[in-house]
């Protein structure tokens, strides 16, 4: 028999999974505090941007197999598996990830539980959490429930998120018991039934508590190491003449490093990375391995630089001179395209593009904004920028176009059209995503990240 599923919290994570799950076959209740955003799901509008998911989300609310409720008392009720989804973000007075909505969802469902169920984690959390979360239970659930807890951490990337969940390359199984296992087994089967049909297989690593939740911010580590390598790179290609797009190419032959996550640019931002990278140092430190993980503190600040990067060949092109306080811009009109973290998403958390325009708007430049689908949410972050509804509009009169984020509209850009309509032919290209030639030979004054001056 299938288990029926609960996801609490309904944010990027907890919705797609619930979404995907319904999809795979799962009776399933989503559930959040925030009521709003309960209605937006109910009503079959996904209240992010996600290729494939509004699609998903009606085709199974039309079926009756998935559901969204505020209530944790119907949760309870419902279901044999609930699986924390809720976020984990930076505390406000430090790097260490915030539980509370953890603890939360946790003490808000416990009491409700009459019958033995598996809460399942699978936020991103500091290690030990798991652990925490059983004496919670302990605490909160009826004794005679024998409610049991277990880690499965996910890997969802934005812009992919339904692939992941639909199609995981792997997934991580941390239980204590072999009841606890054999539910996590029935809660997945749906994955490994569509593998099967699909001649695939979906490795399975069974761990302890620690090792699962290890896994998740070791995987972004290495991730965020990857990319503040190359960038690393692409600062010393900066000083040695070198460019740092065929250095990656040529490394990334050797299938021991592989051409992934090779891409140097404005760096890593995003709901994940930059926070991960921060709560895994203050654990570590926490628990007596800070020496370990110190490497994770360079991590950070290679990315920082990128940012500053901009600013640097913004005045550079511009000859406006660079003091202690920064270049003076003031008065500079300037485009930047992009403003989500990354193409394909509408997310601008830790966004280095709009990171970017805050240090440009700072330094006094005149910006105009534009971004496929991140305006609404960059709005929201920063609104003392202007914010132009088509890239024409954005670089109309400007003397200086910033390119952060490598959609696909600014990747196949014509150069020749927009040249038209800029007051100066000047590009930073904060991606590496747009060909040097084609818009040198178009008249542009090109830079890159990590490349060499062309005359
Ligand atoms: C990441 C992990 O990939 C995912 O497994 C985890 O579950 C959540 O965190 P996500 O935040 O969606 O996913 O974004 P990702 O695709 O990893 O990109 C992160 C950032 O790195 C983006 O800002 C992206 O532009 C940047 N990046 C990525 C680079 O600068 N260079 C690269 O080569 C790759």
């Amino acid at each position: 028999m299938r288990p029926r599923l609960t996801f609490l919290g309904t944010g990027y994570l907890g919705a797609t999974y619930a979404i995907c799950f319904a999809e795979l076959g799962y009776e399933v209740l989503g559930v959040d505090v925030d009521e709003a955003k309960i209605a937006m799901l109910s009503e079959g509008q996904v209240p992010f941007h996600e290729p494939g998911l509004d699609e998903l989300l009606r085709k199974n609310l039309a079926s009756g197999k998935l559901r969204f409720s505020t209530s944790y008392e119907e949760a309870a009720q419902f279901g044999d598996v609930h699986f924390i989804c809720v976020g984990t973000p930076q505390r406000a007075d430090g790097m260490a990830a915030d539980l509370s909505y953890v603890e939360s969802a946790v003490t808000k469902l416990a009491p409700h539980l009459t019958r033995k169920a598996l809460i399942v984690g699978k936020s991103t959390v500091p290690v030990g959490t798991a652990e925490w979360i059983e004496q919670l239970v302990r605490r909160h659930a009826p004794a005679d429930a024998g409610v049991e807890v277990a880690w499965s951490p996910e890997f969802l990337q934005e812009g992919f998120a339904v692939e992941d969940v639909l199609r995981p390359n792997r997934i991580i199984v941390g239980v204590k018991s072999e009841w606890a296992n054999a539910m996590l087994y029935a809660a997945h089967k749906g994955v490994f039934d569509l593998a099967v049909t699909e001649d695939r297989e979906v490795p399975v690593v069974v761990t302890d508590f620690a090792t699962a939740e290890l896994v998740k911010v070791a995987a972004n580590a290495f991730l965020a190491t990857k990319i503040s390598f190359i960038n690393a790179m692409a600062e010393v290609c900066e000083a040695a003449g070198a460019d740092v797009t065929l250095l990656a190419r040529a490394i990334g032959y050797d299938p021991r490093i592989g051409n992934k996550f090779l891409r140097a640019g404005v760096g890593f931002g995003g709901g994940c990375l930059p926070k991960d990278i921060r709560a895994f140092q203050a654990r570590a430190q926490e628990i007596g391995a800070g020496e370990a993980l110190r490497f994770l503190h360079e991590v950070d600040l290679i990315n920082q630089r990128r940012r500053q990067r901009v600013v640097q060949l913004a005045a550079e092109l511009l000859g406006r001179p660079y003091g202690p306080a920064g270049p003076d811009l003031s008065g500079v009109r300037m485009a930047v395209l992009g403003a989500a973290f990354k193409p394909n998403s509408d997310d601008v958390r830790d966004s280095p593009a709009l990171s970017v325009v805050r240090k440009l708007a700072r330094s006094g430049a005149q910006v105009t904004v534009y971004d496929p689908e991140g305006m609404e949410n960059a709005k929201r972050d920063f609104s003392d920028v202007s914010y132009a509804k088509a890239m024409t509009e954005a670089v109309t009169g400007a003397e200086l176009v910033c390119v952060l984020t490598e959609w696909e509209e600014f990747r196949n850009a014509d150069p020749q059209a927009l040249g038209e309509l800029v007051a100066g032919r000047r590009v930073i290209d904060g991606r590496n995503c747009l060909d040097p030639s084609v818009w040198i030979a178009a008249g542009w004054e090109y830079r890159g990240m990590g490349r060499p001056v062309t005359p």
